[in-house]
């Protein structure tokens, strides 16, 4: 068996003990004599794996029962759309930080919906850094205010979070569990699971019931997080593939030593990456300093032909997923939570040998 070092940026590399753990149970799960995916939502065998997800989530991230625990499908896009539904209303508006390439979807779909105001925008400085929190202003009265954690393309990321009246709701879709938060500070996270928690096509959603308690009525029930918290994610069939790999991987995150053990990781891995990267002429990493993200580490080479040769030859020597996104170019190496040290030893001696050989 030959695996990679996979730098994809999503769907993205899983533990191994979790994709091991999921083999040896494909078959026969608990002694079913069947698949998880092949049994009842609403069996006793299921229904303990969604309960367990859940009760590892809040452990593991601290969430009290002032919060609902959401696994929907759809992914962090629905999100998108569901939150402006649910809590723009008629006469409101929300305020929005334009952080890059997902904010900016983010508040695209929102215009679809209400008022959106845009309190800062990174645009002038080519979306390369996070504002600072004494930057912010935000509108009094304001529903919600939204930003995305860490802007998977451009490769920043909020080191801290700005205290806001308003209900704060976060898109962690990129570095969910990377870190230990408080996630008192939010009225609303979530996350496609896809790069840090588990497959895609699902978003983990955890909200405050005050702020449900607030979602407008006038929208398909399906679209309404009232239905998904009065029926605890099982309004309808729920991606239970999903779930169960996302138990899974709280399983493996809890062995690790949990958020605290796993953030001390991610920062020595993003450090060394980006030492290197400094130390190197030849290399220009994309984002300002103070944002650079422990999540994607982005950066251009001398011309887009080198590039496209780093990436091929990167490829040969087993390190795949390091082309930037289409949208804007260059190299990202996405370095979530199942990147192993290993695979950052590997691309940083690629990166020296690959210097010498082209710089
Ligand atoms: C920060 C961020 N938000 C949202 C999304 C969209 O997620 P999905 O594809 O699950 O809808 C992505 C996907 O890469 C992302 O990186």
């Amino acid at each position: 068996m030959a695996r990679i070092f996979n730098f994809g940026a999503g769907p993205a590399a899983l533990p191994l003990p979790v994709l091991e753990k999921a083999q040896a149970e494909l078959l026969d799960y608990a002694g079913s004599g069947m698949s998880i995916m092949e049994m009842s939502h609403r069996s006793k065998t299921f229904d303990a794996v969604i309960k367990g997800a859940e009760a590892n989530i809040r452990k593991l991230m601290g969430v009290s029962d002032e919060y609902d625990i959401l696994f929907l499908q759809g992914g962090a896009s629905n999100q998108f759309a569901m939150i402006p539904m649910n809590l723009l209303g008629a006469g409101k508006s929300a305020d929005f930080i334009h952080t890059g390439s997902w904010a900016e979807k983010a508040i695209k779909e929102a215009k679809n919906v209400g008022n959106v105001n845009v309190i800062w925008d990174g645009k002038d400085e080519n979306y390369m850094r996070m504002p600072a929190v004494s930057e912010l202003k935000f509108t009094p009265g304001a529903a919600y205010v939204h930003l995305c954690s860490n802007e998977t393309i451009g490769g920043v990321q909020f080191k801290e979070y700005p205290k806001t009246e308003a209900p704060l709701i976060a898109d962690m879709s990129s570095d969910i569990m990377s870190r230990e938060i408080d996630v008192s500070q939010f009225g609303m996270i979530y996350a496609g699971a896809q790069k840090n928690i588990g497959p895609s096509g699902m978003a983990l959603v955890i909200i405050r019931k005050d702020l449900t308690a607030t979602c407008e009525n006038k929208i398909p029930n399906f679209h309404k997080y009232t239905t998904h918290a009065k029926e605890p994610s099982l309004y309808n069939t729920p991606n239970t593939w999903a779930i169960y790999i996302l138990k899974l991987v709280t399983e493996w995150v809890e062995s690790v030593g949990g958020l605290k053990a796993l953030q001390t990781i991610n920062e020595k891995k993003a450090a060394a990456l980006y030492d290197c990267l400094d130390s190197i002429e030849f290399y220009k990493p994309c984002a300002k300093k103070e944002s650079r993200s422990d999540m994607n580490v982005t950066w251009r080479l001398p011309s887009e032909e080198l590039e496209a040769q780093f990436v091929k030859e990167a490829k040969a020597a087993g390190m795949d997923g390091l082309k930037g996104h289409r949208s804007v170019g260059g190299i990202r190496a996405s370095i979530y939570n199942a990147c192993p040290e290993e695979g950052i030893n590997a691309l940083v001696s690629f990166l020296r040998d690959f210097a010498q050989k082209n710089g």
